[in-house]
């Protein structure tokens, strides 16, 4: 299996979005996160608004089938054709929402959400899918944008949508205590391993200006690109200009059910059984 460091194709759009995704190359921090959460050797991964596939390229690996799914059309061509050009049989990627999932019930070992969650209008319903295609004991593990890093502050000068900070509270404790009952919550480090580094200021209003078209459908004016231009540097490290990125790693189980919950299982199987004998014999 032939698996290249630096991808093949390019395209605006695609460029575009790698300014913002180049910071974490694939084999970077969000990964030793995972492997330092679950061992996912021989298992069988879903990566929910997995973006160009990044993250999914680098799981399929060591995981026994990777599927990538993202509401993106071109990111998943792209990462399709990625996948497919390099022979990587284990892993596919679909066009899917994250709220409508289109997999059997108890199909992943392993689930992860980089970066994505704060996107969902409705996430009880996005976790209660997650839910139900683990496999019981399977693993959840979301990748939290939290508000007030630096690409929130900016963001929220021009675009009305980001004016309200993300709140943990309501945007990932809430919803998952509502749906997987328990979980656990690390803050992610806020050293530059988690930060955007761009090397100068007209990469990065570049950035911004394709993250605001295409994310939240603004088109910046003259006047705000240069109100960004005057702004981004006050952000600055040295020749860089870097936005630090804050966040946690949420991690929920699927739990096994009960022994109780089994035996009573085992018991109504057995009761249909009896019934369906009387049923036979009657
Ligand atoms: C900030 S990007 C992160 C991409 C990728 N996880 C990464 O870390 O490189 C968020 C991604 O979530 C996708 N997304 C947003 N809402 C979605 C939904 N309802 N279902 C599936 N994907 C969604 C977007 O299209 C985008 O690619």
């Amino acid at each position: 299996m032939k698996r290249p460091s630096a991808r093949t194709k390019s395209s605006d759009y695609l460029q575009s979005m790698r300014l913002w995704t180049n910071f974490f190359a694939a084999s970077g921090a969000e990964y030793e996160a995972i492997v330092s959460h679950y061992d996912h050797q021989n298992r069988e991964v879903l990566d929910i608004g997995c973006g160009n596939g990044r993250l999914a390229i680098k799981l399929s690996e060591k995981a026994r089938a990777v599927t990538g799914i993202d509401l993106d059309e071109k990111l998943i061509d792209f990462a399709s054709t990625y996948a497919e050009s390099n022979g990587i049989g284990n892993l596919v990627f679909k066009t899917m929402s994250a709220t409508e999932l289109k997999f059997e019930s108890n199909s992943f070992d392993l689930v992860i959400m980089p970066w994505m969650v704060h996107m969902l209008k409705d996430r009880a319903t996005a976790l209660a899918e997650v839910k139900r295609v683990l496999r019981p004991g399977g693993q959840l593990i979301i990748f939290g944008l939290w508000g007030d890093c630096d690409y929130d502050r900016i963001a929220r000068h021009f675009v009305s949508r980001r004016e309200q900070e993300i709140d943990p509270k309501s945007c990932y404790e809430e919803p998952l205590t509502e749906i997987f009952g328990a979980f656990e919550c690390n803050p992610l480090p806020t050293d530059q391993s988690y930060s955007f580094i761009f090397p100068d200021c007209g990469v990065t209003v570049e950035a911004f200006n394709f993250a605001f078209k295409n994310w939240y459908g603004k088109t910046m004016n003259e006047k705000e690109i240069n109100h960004l231009r005057h702004l981004l540097p006050t952000y600055g490290l040295g020749t860089h200009i870097e936005l630090k990125t804050k966040g946690a790693i949420y991690l929920c189980t699927k739990q096994k059910a009960s022994n109780l919950e089994q035996i009573e299982l085992h018991i109504g199987d057995n009761n249909d059984r009896h019934t369906t004998a009387r049923q036979n014999n009657g």
